[in-house]
């Protein structure tokens, strides 16, 4: 669906990384890397770690959600941002999606709070669980971005942090400004199937200097800074970016608006293939700017939609639907949801295309 594309100085970048022997999680390119990533986000602070999940972990941790907690997020999402809830014992509340933008709906978040939810002592609390809602995690679907701004407006009149999870989103913007900049903190994956890769490898950028040290320490295995002694002063984790993945990574971000441009060029292609058809290409809202990291198409109807897998698949040009909604998963079965209408949706509907870069134009 999406092959990797290394045009620049990839090669290199890992032959100087391989020669200075500093292949691991000390060395220049992590930080030449988060200076480019902070840089190209116009983001104060900029922390590269191991993957995008790792990324959303550190923060969930860092903005201190706590064991028992809840945190509101799309129930039409990559498992990952639910599983990184979950890993700090905390559950995922599912909120609906709007149907033109794909992710969390503003809509659906605010009749959801209106609902069920009620501040004490400024924090707010679920009336129906009493735990607190301690994060919202709105994701940019395939690098098409949510309604930020009134996500970002609601989630602060009910005092809850924002992360974007734009793992799928680089270089995706909003009236110019790029996504995962919104929010208290944004999350990045470098996984290999993303618009730019390290091989594996995530980041957090943030505006905040006391948020963009706390990941820094947190996840450097939480050591104090000493020249020999081992002294980690909390539960720390070994999710920095190895040296390796950052010389890859430094090369892909420096292709990034050649690589953007280019998949432009292939969604402006099928645009105009599927105009006039009963297949909707999907493009970017006023104001926005899409990635286009996976492209996709709206069939008709269901039937339609497994007929489209089934010929194109046949017929090897790879093809595929959305995810299973986290609600259908057997260890998010049980969270509680809104009635998830838009979501089912999408998922009867969506496929997305092969959108890799094309060498050739
Ligand atoms: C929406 C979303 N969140 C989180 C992740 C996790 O990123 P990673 O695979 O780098 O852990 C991904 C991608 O894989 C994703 O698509």
């Amino acid at each position: 669906m999406h092959v990797p594309y290394f045009g620049g100085k990839e090669k290199e970048y890992l032959i100087e990384c391989i020669d200075s022997t500093f292949v691991s999680s000390v060395g220049p390119f992590v930080t030449q890397f988060e200076e480019q990533i902070a840089s190209y986000t116009k983001s104060q602070h900029g922390i590269a770690v191991v993957n995008g999940t790792a990324a959303l972990h550190t923060a969930l941790n860092i903005l201190g959600v706590q064991k028992n907690d809840e945190v509101l997020t799309q129930g039409l999402t990559f498992v990952a941002t639910a599983n990184a809830i979950s890993y700090c014992h905390a559950l995922p509340v599912f909120i609906d999606v709007d149907i033109d933008t794909m992710g969390l709906s503003p809509t659906a978040l605010s009749l959801f709070l209106d609902e069920n939810a009620e501040m004490k002592n400024g924090k707010c609390y679920n009336k129906l669980t009493n735990r607190r809602i301690s994060a919202c995690i709105p994701m940019h679907t395939f690098g098409f971005p949510c309604r930020i701004i009134e996500i970002c407006e609601i989630c602060k009149q009910w005092g809850i942090p924002v992360i974007e999870d734009a793992a799928e989103a680089i270089g995706s913007t909003y009236k110019g400004q790029k996504m995962g900049t919104f929010g208290e903190i944004g999350v990045f994956s470098f996984n290999g199937n993303k618009v730019i890769t390290a091989g594996g490898g995530g980041a957090l950028v943030t505006n905040s200097k006391e948020l963009g040290l706390k990941a820094k320490h947190l996840t450097t295995t939480a050591k104090a800074p000493h020249p020999y002694e081992f002294h980690h002063d909390a539960l720390g984790y070994n999710y920095r970016m190895p040296n390796i993945n950052a010389a890859l990574l430094c090369a892909q971000l420096e292709q990034l608006d050649h690589i953007l441009s280019n998949k432009r060029d292939l969604a402006l292609k099928y645009k105009d293939f599927f105009e006039g058809s009963s297949n909707q290409f999907r493009w970017e809202l006023e104001n926005t700017k899409a990635n286009f990291w996976l492209m996709c198409i709206e069939l008709e109807s269901q039937e339609e939609r497994d007929h489209f897998l089934k010929q194109t698949n046949d017929n090897n040009v790879m093809t595929r639907p959305i995810w299973q909604l986290m609600f259908r998963l057997p260890m998010y079965a049980s969270c509680q949801r809104d009635p998830q209408k838009n979501a089912v949706f999408l998922e009867n509907k969506i496929v997305n295309l092969p959108s890799s870069y094309r060498k050739n134009g």
